[in-house]
């Protein structure tokens, strides 16, 4: 099966850097690319024909949620799916487990293809908690072949530290006996060690942030992806 690589841009990239990066970006075939620009550039990457995927959605079909964006105006505007429960929205934006599984549960039941976000704090791993974690994580997420699940170790993100290959392959192993789908790995993964990571069989795909920005280095980490799949 073909990997499945999903660049998470963040708060980067207005329309017009993101017109600038399709202009740039070569993605060869045999891998699955997904594009999860921010709300306002939605629209533009929707226009260049590519799979793309919002970073959240609200679980209610419409209503006073200022802010918010519900899964049908995802769907409106031809976006294919969403990222929910990504650690950056637990730790700074009070997201729980309980509307981790609202927001995938909306998702999917509006037809959008969903990307779950789990894995521990460093805290609760030297502590001894990341099974835990990860089983009160997972267990809350709906059983849908549109959910892919994206491990993402939270000491991993943006500081250039990666689990070591083995760990992430533990890890994924666990997810993939709670919940039968494909698990992505996320953190600091980029063109140079895409392919270790990449190659452990457990390991379907990944979720990239930085090195998703850059359309130079996120094209070789397709090309890397696709050369394993
Ligand atoms: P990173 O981010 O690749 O910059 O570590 C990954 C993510 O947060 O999805």
């Amino acid at each position: 099966m073909a990997k499945l690589i999903a660049g998470n841009w963040k708060m980067f990239k207005g329309p017009t850097e993101t017109l600038a990066f399709f202009d740039a970006f070569e993605s060869p075939e045999n891998v699955e690319v997904v594009i999860c620009p921010p709300f306002v550039s939605l629209e533009a990457a929707v226009a260049e024909e590519w799979p793309v995927f919002a970073q959240n959605v609200h679980w209610a079909e419409e209503g006073a949620f200022t802010g918010e964006i519900s899964a049908r105006m995802l769907v409106e505007l031809g976006v294919q799916g969403s990222l929910v429960g990504h650690s950056e929205r637990r730790l700074y934006f009070g997201e729980t487990d309980e509307t981790v599984r609202q927001r995938a549960e909306a998702a999917l039941g509006a037809g959008l293809g969903v990307i779950a976000c789990v894995g521990e704090t460093e805290a609760e791993r030297e502590a001894g908690e990341t099974e835990a974690v990860l089983r009160r994580q997972v267990a809350v997420l709906p059983r849908h072949e549109a959910l892919v699940i994206a491990y993402e170790p939270v000491w991993a993100i943006g500081t250039g530290r990666t689990a070591t290959p083995e760990l992430a392959q533990e890890a994924h192993a666990l997810i993939k006996s709670l919940h039968e789908t494909r698990v992505l790995y996320g953190g600091s993964v980029k063109p140079e060690n895409a392919a270790e990571l990449l190659s452990q069989p457990a390991v379907d795909g990944a979720l990239v942030g930085g090195a998703s920005l850059d359309a130079a280095s996120f094209s070789s980490l397709c090309r890397i992806a696709a050369s394993l799949s």
